[in-house]
């Protein structure tokens, strides 16, 4: 198939566009950047410049490249400050409204057979019930006040992508990202912060996460545009965990000393209620559907066998 990756040059990107060349796939990459064109190329796709904010250019590039699939992962995160999560997730919020609008306006006019796009699934589900959520459960109902705009920016991805009757619109909801490339790796920046003991356990630190490493993100990604159906995938390791788990295993790995503990209300005045919220109340996500259906595994099945895992 031809396969139009908006944010080839990005963590996932860069595992996907290999990947999908060694399946036999004619790949082309977008980036914003003419600079970018060659490492683009050397990953083994053909380099397409346009800005994905900007309707006329992602037409035209897509209707140039007329592809059979369109892969949507852009995102511009940067360092996060939880207390400002919206301030911080604007660019990012405009991609996953305005980008993937154009992107789906794009792929319609070319009238491409799938469209899958990235989606977040580590902390958004409903903070009731049990520890670990599946696609079927619902988003929460009453995000924190600093991740609304970032909430509804998600809410509108995956409603438009899934509603999108035309085409085959397959949303992944990613769990948190190690690996390299990602803010989880050697020398970056989480993993900076919990070096310096910069990364507190709030509260009970009762807090569940998902995560997976990107390589594997990327081989879920190829799975569903292969032979995905219209819906939502979790992509999560199989071993979601409370944060008074992973955060002390994560410190030990990278040979800091234990995490501070600190109470809520400290918490909250760092890490503003977002951050309170993700360390004592965030659900986790189960990947049973994307095994069963996808046929795909993760490699690093579990956290545990290290955070720095090339
Ligand atoms: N599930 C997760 O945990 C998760 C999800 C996303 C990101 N992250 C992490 O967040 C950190 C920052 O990542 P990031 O957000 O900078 O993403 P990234 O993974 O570095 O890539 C973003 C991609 O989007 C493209 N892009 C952004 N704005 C664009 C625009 N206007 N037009 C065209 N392309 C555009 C970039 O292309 P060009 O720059 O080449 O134009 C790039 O290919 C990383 O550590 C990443 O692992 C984690």
């Amino acid at each position: 198939m031809r396969v139009f990756v908006a944010g080839a040059t990005g963590a996932i990107g860069k595992q996907l566009v290999p990947r999908l060349v060694a399946a036999g796939h004619e790949a082309h990459g977008m980036t914003r950047s003419e600079s970018k064109q060659a490492m683009i190329r050397e990953l083994g796709a053909v380099p397409v410049v346009a800005d994905a904010l900007d309707h006329a250019q992602v037409a035209e590039a897509v209707g140039r490249a007329r592809p059979d699939v369109i892969v949507h992962q852009l995102t511009a995160i940067g360092s996060l400050d939880p207390r400002h999560f919206d301030r911080d997730f604007a660019l990012t919020n405009r991609l996953r409204t305005e980008g993937t609008d154009h992107l789906l306006s794009a792929g319609q006019a070319v009238g491409v057979r799938r469209f899958v796009a990235q989606s977040y699934g580590a902390w958004w589900y409903v903070r009731t019930g049990g520890p670990v959520k599946s696609e079927e459960d619902p988003l929460d109902p009453t995000p924190a006040r600093e991740m609304r705009e970032s909430w509804d920016a998600i809410r509108h991805l995956e409603t438009a992508v899934l509603g999108a009757d035309w085409t085959e619109g397959i949303v992944l909801r990613y769990g948190a990202f190690y690996g390299p490339g990602t803010s989880l790796a050697p020398g970056a920046e989480q993993v900076e912060l919990v070096r310096r003991r910069k990364f507190p356990l709030v509260g009970d630190g009762g807090g569940v996460w998902s995560f997976i490493h990107v390589a594997d993100a990327a081989e879920a990604t190829l799975a569903a545009l292969e032979r995905g159906s219209r819906g939502i995938y979790n992509v999560v390791d199989d071993d979601p965990a409370p944060v008074a788990e992973w955060l002390p295993a994560l410190a030990q790995e990278v040979g800091a000393k234990k995490p501070m503990r600190v109470p809520r209300f400290i918490g909250r005045l760092f890490a503003g209620e977002v951050g309170v919220v993700m360390m004592t109340d965030a659900r986790g996500a189960s990947n049973a559907k994307a095994k069963r259906e996808l046929g795909w595994a993760p490699r690093h099945a579990s956290w545990r066998q290290g955070f720095l895992a090339a």
